[in-house]
């Protein structure tokens, strides 16, 4: 059964290390893919050079959400759709809800466009389940910098009000909608992973019963 799983969080809130640990719990019964964004994919990767480059300082915020939706685009149809139409479970870093998150809450872009542009770039697929890792922004900035930096990149170069309103607004969106699960991810790394299975199992069964015909419409 396909299951489109999104991680969203702060700079360095684990989401590296709980897809890892959810890819090879579930990889043991069925086909999972991981991927991330921006890159993903040759014509992603090259955007993500392009808009992660520290030496982009001149980078307008317009320009910015419009290279993240077109990296998006790229990885919606050449990667995720495929995998989901083979029945796979997909498993990605970041999605459309952080360009709500980071160039929305964190540059006050004004959300109803983004949303536009988010729905035209993935053509409306949205995740089943979108696992929010919080943390406080000093905690997670401090984490990454402790930890084996995979990239510093001009994200992480911004003021700390920048990440405050972005992680604010991850918190908001969270509220408006049940595909989120919001986890204190300053909990030890297995039990988030606990968290995260209990969760993903739920999504598989009701997934399962649905195909079965005893859903939510059941009598
Ligand atoms: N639950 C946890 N408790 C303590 N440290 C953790 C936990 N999860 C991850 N870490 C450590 O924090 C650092 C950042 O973790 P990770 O790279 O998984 O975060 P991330 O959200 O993917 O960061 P990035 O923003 O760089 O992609 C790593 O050094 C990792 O080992
Ligand atoms: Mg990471």
């Amino acid at each position: 059964m396909s299951l489109f799983i999104t991680f969203e969080g702060p700079e360095g809130s684990g989401k590296s290390t709980q897809i890892g640990l959810l890819a090879t719990a579930l990889g043991e019964a069925q086909r999972v893919l991981v991927t991330r964004e921006p890159g993903g994919t040759r014509i992603g990767n090259a955007i993500r050079s392009l808009v992660l480059d520290p030496a982009h300082t001149e980078m307008s915020p317009r320009a910015e959400t419009l290279l993240f939706n077109a990296a998006r685009a790229q990885i919606v149809d050449e990667i995720i759709r495929p995998a989901l139409a083979r029945g796979e479970i997909v498993l990605c870093d970041r999605y459309a809800d952080s360009t709500l998150a980071y160039q929305g809450f964190g540059h006050g872009q004004p959300l109803g466009p983004l949303r536009q542009l988010a729905a035209y770039a993935t053509a409306e697929l949205t995740p089943d389940l979108t696992i929010f890792l919080d943390i406080d922004v000093v905690a997670g900035l401090a984490r990454k910098r402790a930890g084996a930096v995979e990239e510093w990149n001009r994200m992480e170069e911004k003021a700390l009000a920048f990440h405050e309103n972005v992680r604010r607004g991850y918190l908001t969106l969270a509220e408006q909608s049940s595909r989120w699960l919001v986890i204190d991810a300053t909990l030890p790394a297995a039990t988030i992973h606990q968290q995260i299975m209990a969760q993903v199992h739920q999504r598989i069964n009701q997934g399962a019963d649905d195909e079965a015909g005893n859903g939510h419409y059941q009598q």
